[in-house]
């Protein structure tokens, strides 16, 4: 870590960025991304983290039925509660709401259909927007992670709203990017809405065989 200062923010040693963070007081979070994220709607289905994370399983085929906009909204909201690196926020999230682009991407994901989704997110990366000194490598790579972290949240915030969802990652970039006219290079498109059927979780391998103990 760089010395303590009086009052200084302290940032890890080669990490202390070059502006800082939008100019504005660290201490008071964006009232609105507050507010949206503290109020209803009043049946959220699930506040325990855990069983979100336990009970969230992919979805392929999701009800005709519009999602309220306040779970959009803490959808939304979510993500822009994910870490990022030095808190530039490297990443933007396309909300397609045009039915004619939405097929336009089903074609640019390889055809799978559910990408005809009720909500359909996009989630790109914006190296921009990282305004650390480090190369031009390091800078992308940490945009696509703070881009894959917010569609994370934004994917278990949706299970957490009774909703379900699937991650596409499967797609033309260039396409995908035609479809929503920017430069920005696509990470993830979350396709989310209420679930035909809900399904049980997918298993996975035994935790003693992920987990890698190293002394
Ligand atoms: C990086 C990534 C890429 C994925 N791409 C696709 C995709 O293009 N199409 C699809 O149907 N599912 C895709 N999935 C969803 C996975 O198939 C799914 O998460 C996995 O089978 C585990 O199932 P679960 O999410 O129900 O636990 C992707 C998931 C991840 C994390």
């Amino acid at each position: 870590m760089s010395s303590e200062n009086d009052g200084e923010k302290l940032y890890p040693l080669g990490y202390e960025p070059v502006i800082t963070p939008g100019a504005v007081d660290d201490n008071v979070r964006n009232n609105l991304l507050d507010f949206i994220l503290q109020s209803g709607p009043s049946e959220v289905v699930d506040t325990d983290l855990f069983a979100v994370m336990a009970k969230r399983r992919s979805t392929r085929k999701f009800l005709d039925k519009p999602v309220e906009t306040t779970k959009i909204d803490k959808i939304i909201a979510a993500a822009d509660t994910a870490p990022t690196a030095g808190n530039f926020q490297g990443f933007e999230i396309f909300y397609i709401k045009s039915p004619e682009k939405k097929k336009l991407l089903v074609a640019a994901c390889n055809k799978q259909p559910y990408v005809d989704a009720p909500v359909v997110l996009i989630f790109c990366k914006n190296p921009s927007r990282v305004k650390l000194d480090f190369p031009d490598h390091i800078l992308k790579k940490f945009a696509i992670q703070d881009a894959t972290l917010a569609a994370g949240y934004s994917q278990l915030a949706a299970q957490a709203l009774g909703l379900s969802s699937i991650w596409i990652g499967m797609f033309d970039e260039q396409k995908v990017m035609d479809i929503i006219e920017t430069d920005l290079v696509p990470s993830s498109v979350l396709c989310i809405g209420y679930p035909e059927q809900t399904k049980f979780p997918k298993p996975r391998r035994n935790l003693k065989d992920l987990v890698h103990v190293t002394w």
